[in-house]
């Protein structure tokens, strides 16, 4: 008997949700390799009508994933639902983005000549998925690799696996060729052997800084392989001078507390201005004590629910509780109400005192608030920071928003926004620690093909028309 040496818990309960073996990482990519040329061959058009009939199937079996989602994930059904939307979404906006960017154009025609301009997939790309959002991410890396022509191993987080079948067998029922699309199951062991293996021309990762870097370094003497990397923030929201302090706080809370603070874009700083020191951190309060966590069916829906495993809520408590000892003032302490699961309750606590704040990620609904006396001051905090995925800035004259936004080190900044909830339909990353100068989303398409740039003539005809000898004739006949 084969034991399953992958099971997937549901985090709201605790109760078995899918067993799986660990999957052979050479296996996958030979097969990816076998598939691709044939794949790379047809016309995109071909290519395209292969994810559409996967978009309908998600489609049509939307509240099937959504549930799924919601049971692997923790979260509430309400989310697992926008996250299937952008799922389906994303189709229409690859297709576009591979013309926009990637398509091929001609650049310039003279009578004998053309100069064109084409795209070429890179061949076999290797997905490796993080478990916060485990439909929607590799989708989003998936869907623009097969546009564009790669044939593609993905290897779901490890705590989201049911998930990530789901959308494989999904792709095969929608009849694309066997190898073009393939499923790795296994941790970080699985996803080492599929990077070190030569016959993936790339690797599109979104996960942990730490991860990543490790993952920077690997590659390092590959230039040859195409790595794009997605990593995680230490996010700022800075509140200034605003007359809605409800709605500055609802802002905060929204950027910080959704889907229980497991968002690479959500704000775990909060930077406010002194003389709104008191209002700001009271209505936060308040309304982060009036947020139902509950299991993601529960009625009434709750705002967010569990952490995805007891390992993280355990990590995450003892991060708060790090924060306090070091100087930090709780302002709301982080509680688990039930021993046994991963949820837990908002953890809001300022840390404006400490002398050395950690610039690491807390992946969960903590929040830390830094008070400040000038504009200058909180755009200084906002920016220190190893990660640079998002900042937010709630208030503040348009002068200031322009301020704001030169000197922020992010790459997505917003005015009177939450920091999360970024569009599809724009570039997608960050600099520093949390990407590596290539963005996803709508800039998916960049990474997923390479340029090759064509001079061409239907004839062979050239001469030289400078820097010749005359001709010798005589040698030349004596020669022939
Ligand atoms: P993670 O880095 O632990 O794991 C991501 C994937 O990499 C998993 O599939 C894992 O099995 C694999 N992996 C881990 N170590 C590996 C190694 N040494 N070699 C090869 N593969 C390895 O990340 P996670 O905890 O699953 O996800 C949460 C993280 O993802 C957070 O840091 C979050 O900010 C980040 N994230 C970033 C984005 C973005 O677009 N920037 C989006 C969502 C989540
Ligand atoms: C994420 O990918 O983790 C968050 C995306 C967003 O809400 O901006």
């Amino acid at each position: 008997m084969v034991l399953s040496d992958i099971i997937s818990t549901e985090p709201a309960t605790g109760a078995v949700l899918w067993q799986g073996q660990t999957g052979d990482a050479d296996a996958a990519v030979a097969s990816a390799r076998e598939a691709w040329p044939k794949w790379a061959a047809l016309p995109v058009t071909k290519r395209i009508e292969a994810v559409r009939r996967y978009a309908n199937r998600i489609r049509s079996q939307s509240e099937q994933l959504a549930e799924l989602i919601s049971r692997e994930t923790g979260k509430p059904i309400w989310e697992s639902r926008t996250e299937v939307e952008a799922v389906v979404k994303k189709i229409d906006i690859s297709v576009n983005a591979y013309a926009e960017r990637t398509s091929q154009r001609q650049l310039t025609s003279q009578p004998n000549m053309r100069a064109a301009l084409r795209h070429k997939p890179h061949g076999v790309l290797a997905v490796l998925g993080p478990y916060n959002f485990p439909a929607h991410l590799p989708n989003g890396h998936i869907v623009p690799a097969l546009i564009a022509g790669n044939a593609v191993v993905f290897k779901p987080s490890e705590k989201t696996p049911a998930v990530g079948q789901f959308l494989i067998d999904t792709f095969e029922k929608a009849g694309l060729p066997d190898g073009v699309i393939n499923i790795l199951h296994g941790g970080p062991d699985v996803g080492k052997q599929l990077t070190a293996n030569d016959g993936i021309d790339g690797l599109l990762f979104t996960g942990s800084a730490q991860t990543g870097v490790a993952l920077n370094r690997q590659f390092s003497s590959r230039p040859d392989k195409i790595l794009a990397l997605e990593m995680g923030g230490n996010n700022p929201i800075v509140v200034w001078d605003t007359d809605d302090i409800h709605s500055a706080a609802v802002l905060v809370v929204q950027s910080a507390f959704l889907t229980a603070g497991q968002r690479c874009s959500a704000a775990s700083r909060l930077i406010v201005k002194d003389e709104l020191y008191d209002r700001v951190v009271k209505e936060v309060k308040r309304i982060a004590d009036r947020l139902i966590i509950d299991e993601p069916f529960s009625n009434p829906a709750p705002f967010m629910g569990p952490v995805i495993d007891n390992p993280v809520a355990d990590g995450l408590t003892e991060s708060f509780l790090a924060l306090m000892s070091h100087g930090g003032r709780p302002i709301k302490h982080m509680a688990r109400p039930i021993d046994d699961r991963p949820f837990l309750t908002p953890g809001i606590i300022d840390v404006t005192a400490m002398e050395e704040r950690p610039d690491i990620e807390l992946f969960g609904p903590i929040l830390q608030i830094i008070r400040v006396a000038e504009f200058e001051e909180a755009i200084s905090e906002a920016n220190n920071t190893r990660y640079g995925l998002s900042a937010a800035l709630i208030g503040g004259s348009a002068t200031q928003y322009d301020q704001f936004w030169s000197n922020s080190r992010a790459g997505i900044v917003n005015w009177n926004k939450m920091t999360v909830g970024a569009s599809s339909e724009a570039p997608f990353g960050g600099i520093g620690l949390s990407g590596n100068h290539r963005p996803s989303a709508y800039y998916a398409a960049d990474y997923c093909a390479y340029p090759v740039v064509s001079m061409e003539a239907d004839q062979t005809r050239a001469s030289i028309g400078i820097g010749l000898k005359d001709e010798d004739k005589s040698k030349t006949e004596l020669e022939t």
